[in-house]
């Protein structure tokens, strides 16, 4: 079933785990998520970015959602960049939205994502914002330190605002990290005990158990990835072709049996398998099995 992600994070922040956010695009992806979910009894968020098409992901999760009535999943809008994608995603029927103005200056993030909030919580959705701002891994040695969330901010902005959820800058980065990822649990540490919602970890990829489980120690409630779960999907495609990938078929008779060609079903396919294997490994890591 398809719940505003509030509900999930605070049972999240009161229990000690974290919820996986996987970037979906597909049918592949959103039904391997479902099945995830099913699978371990766990719930999931199920990361939207506007590119990857509002509408026809919102159908496509309605279509599993049935399928899946189980899964206690939310349907996010992952990077919302402003006003008429986030209205759009609201419209297409999202049951939370981030609206991401991490960029802006601090009094214009705190004006837009306030405007969004009280538009969503009219239609009983979520809201999901960023204060600091995480940036990409190509650039991380350059920008880590001077995007962090700034203490002084974070419980005005929460307060201001509204948002249900609040995505921090602690030393993650968006995709494969130049450098190492050196992620500041003390500044981690009291912004937890400081805010009262939930907060978020964006760029979950490569950043190391170790890390990703002391976060949840000390405060994260939701965990986004994308990378990781591209690339153990483009692992075991690699692998199926290294095989010649083929599936021996039994034929009309027990004993006729005959080889498949390789086709471009079986292709995404593998793809699926490899993607939700990395969603499981990192469902079981953030302690969200058997909480459904
Ligand atoms: P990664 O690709 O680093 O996992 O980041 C995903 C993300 O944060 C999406 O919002």
């Amino acid at each position: 079933m398809i719940i505003p992600m509030h509900i999930l994070l605070e049972d999240a922040k009161k229990n000690g785990y974290a919820v996986a956010a996987p970037n979906v695009f597909n049918r592949e992806t959103i039904e391997a998520a479902f099945m995830a979910g099913k699978e371990l009894k766990s719930p999931v968020v199920l990361d939207v970015h506007p590119v990857h098409g509002i509408y026809e992901c919102a159908e496509i999760v309605r279509f599993y959602e049935k399928r899946y009535p189980e899964v206690a999943a939310a349907l996010n809008l992952d990077h919302g960049s402003g006003y008429k994608v986030v209205v759009n995603a609201i419209h297409a029927g999202f049951s939370s939205v981030m609206i991401d103005r991490s960029t802006c200056p601090y009094r214009q993030n705190v004006d837009e994502v306030k405007e969004i909030a009280k538009i969503a919580h009219a239609v009983g959705i979520s809201v999901e914002a960023e204060l600091g701002h995480v940036g990409q891994g190509n650039e991380y040695e350059e920008t880590r330190d001077s995007g962090l969330t700034r203490l002084e901010e974070a419980l005005p902005f929460i307060e201001e605002t509204d948002a249900d959820c609040l995505a921090v800058a602690v030393g993650t980065s968006h995709g494969v990290y130049k450098g190492e990822p050196k992620i500041d649990f003390e500044l981690l540490k009291v912004l937890a005990e400081q805010i009262p919602v939930p907060l978020v970890l964006h760029g979950g990829s490569g950043t190391g158990d170790e890390n990703l489980q002391k976060s949840i120690r000390h405060g994260i409630s939701k965990i986004n990835l994308n990378t990781d779960l591209n690339e153990g999907g483009i692992a075991a495609i690699k692998e199926a072709c290294d095989k010649g990938f083929t599936r021996i078929l039994k034929g009309k008779n027990d004993d006729e049996m005959k080889a498949a060609r390789m086709n471009l079903q079986m292709v995404f396919a593998e793809g699926a398998k490899g993607w939700k294997e990395k969603l499981e490994y990192y469902m079981k890591l953030f302690g969200s099995v058997n909480r459904i």
